[in-house]
């Protein structure tokens, strides 16, 4: 089934059928705000990789800040994410809302989708989507030099299973970005620590993962750890309204 492998992309005349996870610059249109932006500090983000010439693949996009990034730096992006029947790994909250919730979500990444589309036919991205998840990546995708999964792993209930997927099919570098948990960094242990708990209703996030969870598993799957740094973003709890500092560590590793 190579032929439904890549996402048809989608014509969107009309702006105001998205929504943006990122602040992003989209030319023709202008500024359009996210929960995130990222726009002064992606480099340190992604830190330092060079990719150019580089097939990168690249798990959970968003609204595609990221992907247009690292194509302007010289990648050939391939991205996997959610498709509209395959809805996030959330965390299964006993509540009555619940299904209204979801379904408020679900709108939201129809049109987060629609942003991402929006933003591609502006910049003139030849970047390819595979609509499906990363517990499940098709051969047909082929290999990759690079795959980066950047802030996707906590929201998933289980990282270890996608970073193994992901480790399989690339040859050279693995680039990780998760959020930094001081008090767990501070207890040095390798750990999936869990966050949702019957009163704060993280519904979206199953883990704080522990930068020293990943420097014993991903030797386990032949990478080599070459890179660590943390930095600090903006983020909005309200796209458009001020942000507020949130830390993230980026790591990198290499196939041995
Ligand atoms: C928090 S956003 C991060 C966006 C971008 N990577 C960044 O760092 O700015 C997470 C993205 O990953 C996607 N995602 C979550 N679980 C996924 C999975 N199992 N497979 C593919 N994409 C996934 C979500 O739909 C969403 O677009």
């Amino acid at each position: 089934m190579v032929d439904a492998l890549y996402a048809e992309p989608r014509e969107i005349t009309d702006p105001e059928q998205c929504s943006y996870y990122h602040s992003m610059d989209i030319p023709g249109h202008g500024e359009v705000h996210g929960f995130f932006d990222l726009r002064s500090s992606v480099d340190e983000y992604l830190g330092p990789v060079d990719f150019a010439g580089k097939r990168v693949l690249e798990i959970g996009p968003g609204s595609g800040f990221l992907t247009f990034e690292m194509e302007k730096r010289g990648a050939e992006m391939v991205c996997v994410e959610l498709s509209e029947d395959k809805p996030w790994d959330y965390v299964p909250y006993q509540h009555p809302q619940f299904d209204e919730w979801l379904e408020g979500q679900r709108e939201y990444m129809h049109r987060q989708r629609n942003g991402f589309w929006y933003a591609h036919a502006a910049v003139q991205s030849k970047a390819r989507v595979h609509y499906g998840s990363a517990y499940h990546l098709p051969k047909e995708l082929g290999r990759f030099q690079i795959a980066t999964m950047a802030a996707v792993l906590l929201h998933n209930r289980d990282p270890l299973g996608i970073i193994a997927n992901c480790a399989q099919i690339t040859d050279e570098r693995l680039v990780i970005v998760e959020q930094h948990d001081r008090q767990q960094v501070e207890g040095g242990a390798a750990d999936l620590r869990l966050v949702p708990n019957r009163d704060n209703q993280m519904v979206h996030t199953w883990w704080h993962i522990s930068p020293e969870l990943l420097r014993q598993y991903l030797p386990v799957l032949g990478f080599q750890v070459v890179h660590e740094s943390t930095h600090v973003e903006q983020f909005a709890s309200v796209p458009g309204e001020a942000g507020e500092p949130l830390e993230h560590f980026t790591l990198i590793a290499d196939r041995r």
